[in-house]
């Protein structure tokens, strides 16, 4: 059963949250919203780019769609399951998405990557197989500086290829 939220004495609140598959207690602060408290806790690869809602940098996956961390209130995660890059794979155990936008070429700065990393794979959980309109519609709020989007749009087509056990194309 879902716990109750727990209001502390300074007027801060303890949520309770599946992070990356991990059952955490986190210490959220009156006001505070998602992005911060990840951060604060630990979890940066979550990135903060505009804090306004426009550029995607801060998208994080919570109860299966891609959210904006910048725009979510810390509290509504309670009782949620969430996903941030960190959840993904490692340097040495990349996940196909990871290892795709590696290959094609997607990566330049870096910054945005978290966040379009996890737009594609909310986009792939609830449709393993995309047309090239829905990629590009699940990653139209994920702003990139350095690149064209086209690099990662055939970046996520492989991911989706190999994911499903197909040939993926070298970008
Ligand atoms: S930091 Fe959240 S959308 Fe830009
Ligand atoms: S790779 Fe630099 S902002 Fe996207």
């Amino acid at each position: 059963m879902k716990k109750d939220i727990l209001e502390t004495k300074k007027g801060n609140f303890e949520i309770t949250v599946t992070v990356n598959g991990e059952l955490k207690e986190l210490s959220v602060k009156n006001g505070e919203f998602l992005l911060d408290a990840l951060r604060r806790h630990g979890w940066k690869g979550t990135k903060k780019g505009c804090d306004t809602g426009d550029c995607g940098s801060c998208t994080v996956i919570l109860n299966g769609r891609a959210v904006l961390g910048c725009l979510v209130p810390a509290v509504a995660a309670h009782g949620g399951e969430l996903t941030t890059i960190e959840g993904l794979g490692t340097v040495r155990d990349p996940h196909p998405l990871q290892e795709a936008f590696v290959e094609a070429g997607a990566v330049q700065c870096g910054f945005c990557i978290p966040g379009m990393i996890l737009s594609s794979k909310a986009l792939l959980d609830r449709a393993p197989r995309p047309t090239e309109a829905e990629i590009r519609k699940a990653l139209d709020g994920n702003l990139c500086r350095c690149t064209g989007y086209v690099k990662q749009v055939e970046a996520v087509k492989n991911a989706s290829a190999r994911l499903a056990g197909g040939k993926r194309k070298r970008g």
